[in-house]
């Protein structure tokens, strides 16, 4: 079952609530720095937390367009039913991340225009090289997202793994989703895209560049 609805804000506030609660309620040594540089350890916290959903947000955003590119090129083929699978589930997790924004007032990537336009060229291009080639970016993508939250598993488990309880969750379901995703690919015949290496190789540095610049601006 793909996330959000309405359990997300009680789910949102707890997140927020958490996120506050070990910083003042932990022991006198954590409290006096807390207190003594408090913006600042509250600003690195902050700082992080920005960074992980405006990327992810960005990330789920170019994903419904790579999705919304293939549907309008192959939408009434075979594997019409397969990509609005897919896809629906991004919409389940740009909904997500949309909702996590409002609640942690982040702003958006400035690339959102550029996302919208490099999205659904990639996903339309490669699926003008047929259903091999849209599968073929379908497993670069999205083996690139599954590796990219992963890292964020990690960091948020070294971080805090109490504090980010609820977001570590909503990242490893939608990590998960990712691999069914890769694996639906590979299933379609990915590996018969032409150039199959040479395109998975060079969405991916797409990918990381895409990552680099969502996190930063
Ligand atoms: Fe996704
Ligand atoms: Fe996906």
């Amino acid at each position: 079952m793909s996330c959000a609805g309405a359990a997300a804000a009680p789910s949102l506030w707890r997140l927020r609530l958490g996120a506050r609660r070990p910083l003042s309620a932990c022991g006198s040594r954590v409290g006096t720095r807390a207190r003594s540089s408090g913006m600042t350890l509250d600003n690195v916290n902050r700082a992080a937390l920005d960074r992980i959903i405006r990327v992810d947000h960005a990330g789920e955003y170019g994903a419904n367009r790579i999705y919304a590119g293939q549907m309008a090129v192959l939408g009434r083929t075979s594997v019409g039913p397969v990509i609005q699978k897919m896809w629906d589930q991004e919409k389940d997790h740009l909904k997500k991340f949309n909702e996590l924004m409002v609640a942690f007032r982040v702003r958006p990537t400035v690339l959102m225009p550029f996302w919208n336009v490099v999205g659904f060229a990639l996903g339309a291009g490669t699926a003008l090289l047929g259903k091999e080639g849209a599968m073929a970016c379908t497993v670069a993508v999205e083996e690139s997202i599954a590796h990219h939250y992963n890292n964020q598993i990690r960091t948020l488990m070294e971080e805090d793994p109490d504090k980010y309880q609820e977001l570590l969750q909503v990242i490893k379901k939608f990590r998960d989703e990712e691999l069914e995703h890769h694996d639906l690919g590979l299933d379609h015949d990915a590996e018969l895209a032409p150039a199959y290496a040479v395109l998975k190789s060079v969405i991916q540095a797409g990918c990381s560049a895409a990552i680099y610049l969502s996190e930063r601006l």
